[in-house]
């Protein structure tokens, strides 16, 4: 399916979603050329067209003339889900559009009604739907969620954002492994010691206390994201051809990863946590996790894949780390182990760590850093792109229903309180207790920051 979308409508389209993310992109891709079809927002909030068009004017920075002309594409449907008579009206504001593209920035509990009311009112046939994480809380609702989408769309017309995947430095981390022949051979476990992803944020819950009471790390974004990024890194090189060849292989990993057990979980709360709005007095959510995968494959059989993600970090840096065997015997100076690194970030930067001569008589030696890329800032947003991915009906970049359920699988058992919680103070690295998951003789490493040497 690769025809162009022609009318974008978004539920949840007077939401906080729609204010942070969507309008800004629609802008952008305005300004791109690449969106010029009816933009339908449809909302319960009994507003009009005016009023969206004031929420458009207050999320957008620039008022320029693709400004303009997305006000002029915009349209509003009000009414209640429930209601067959929002989904006539939207109807009748897709006029002769015979392919739109829906957007469901709502909770996933109404995915259900929202399908099938479309399905009711004829807005369904040939059409793309695009859903929002988190998808499912479980393996359960994940398949259930899975079932009810695909009982009024083909998986082929099914786009599940993970804006990470949307995300430059993500795709180049991609890029590098199968673009370059040197790195392909290393990446196995005849040479890697092992592999760290680390999400570190700077900051809380931001006043989404009662989202994340829902969620907490693991679901938020472990599950999805880090599980993602983690098979980007350890997957198979895809086939030659074939549009689902990168989705496949990518299956293919997180299947050969092991369903975690409590054994290889730690997590944390940051003390002042459960003073958050919307958070219970004795909240047991974590804030911070640390799990240790395996992956039961020829390639990484016996290599531990760390994965720790936390708020109230000490500093905002998303890193992964391949970590090399040391040299088998001691020639020269023991040193730091070679470390290839994707900084995913606030910044781009690709780099391999190595031992170099120091020059003079001893044979000794210093860190050194050979960077292979570095970019300061996304130039593309992720949901720009990913939006824009959408409309051309391009699915690469969006997570595939078995590779869901796949990531699901991994966590199932760890959910919930099946391990205890540890405090942490904010601003430190987590609790303590998490160093027990790494292998001997290793530590967490401190994600770079752009400008920080070797
Ligand atoms: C979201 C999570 O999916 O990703 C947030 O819900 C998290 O809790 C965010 O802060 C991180 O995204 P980014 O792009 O800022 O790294």
């Amino acid at each position: 399916m690769s025809h162009e979308s022609d009318a974008f409508v978004f539920f949840g389209a007077t939401g906080d979603l729609a204010h942070k993310k969507i309008f800004p992109s629609l802008h952008a891709l305005v300004r791109r050329g690449v969106l010029d079809v009816p933009v339908i927002g449809v909302a319960k909030a009994g507003w009009g067209l005016d009023e969206l068009k004031q929420r458009a004017h207050d999320s957008i920075a620039e008022h320029d003339d693709a400004f303009r002309h997305l006000l002029s594409l915009l349209r509003y449907v009000d009414g209640d889900y429930e209601d067959p008579e929002t989904f006539a009206a939207l109807k009748r504001e897709l006029g002769g559009a015979r392919r739109p593209l829906h957007y469901l920035a709502i909770p996933p509990s109404l995915f259900g009604t929202v399908v099938t009311a479309l399905q009711a009112a004829g807005c369904a046939d040939g059409a793309r739907v695009v859903v929002e994480k988190p998808f499912g809380r479980d393996l359960a609702s994940a398949t259930r969620l899975n079932e009810v989408l695909h009982s009024v769309f083909p998986e082929s017309a099914v786009f599940r954002i993970d804006h990470y995947l949307g995300k430059e430095p993500v795709e180049n981390l991609a890029y590098t492994r199968f673009a370059n022949t040197f790195l392909e051979p290393l990446l196995r476990r005849e040479h890697v010691h092992h592999v760290q992803i680390t999400m570190a944020e700077a900051f809380g819950v931001q006043g989404r206390g009662r989202f994340y009471e829902e969620a907490g790390a693991i679901r938020d974004v472990v599950q999805n994201h880090l599980l993602q990024v983690l098979a980007l890194t350890a997957m198979d090189p895809p086939a030659e051809h074939g549009e689902e060849a990168m989705r496949d292989e990518k299956v293919r990993f997180m299947r050969s990863l092991r369903p975690l057990t409590p054994r290889d979980v730690v997590r944390g709360q940051f003390v002042g946590y459960r003073d958050e709005a919307g958070v219970a007095e004795h909240s047991t959510v974590e804030t911070f996790v640390a799990v240790r995968l395996h992956a039961d494959s020829w390639r990484w059989a016996g290599v531990p894949f760390l994965i720790r993600a936390g708020k109230q970090m000490p500093v905002t840096a998303t890193e992964v780390v391949v970590q090399f065997h040391e040299p088998p015997t001691r020639v020269f100076d023991r040193g730091t182990p070679n470390r290839l690194r994707f900084q995913i970030g606030p910044d781009l930067r690709i780099s391999l760590d190595v031992r170099a001569k120091t020059p003079g008589e001893g044979m000794t030696g210093c860190d050194e850093s050979l960077v292979l890329d570095e970019r300061p800032h996304d130039e593309m947003e992720p949901y720009e792109r990913l939006l824009g991915d959408a409309l051309k009906g391009d699915q690469q970049l969006f997570a595939r229903e078995d590779t869901v359920e796949a990531a699901w699988r991994v966590v199932d058992g760890i959910l919930g309180d099946a391990t205890p919680i540890h405090f942490y103070e904010p601003g430190s690295w987590g609790p303590a207790e998490a160093d027990r998951l790494l292998p001997r003789g290793a530590q967490w490493l401190t994600p770079r920051l752009s400008g920080d040497q070797a």
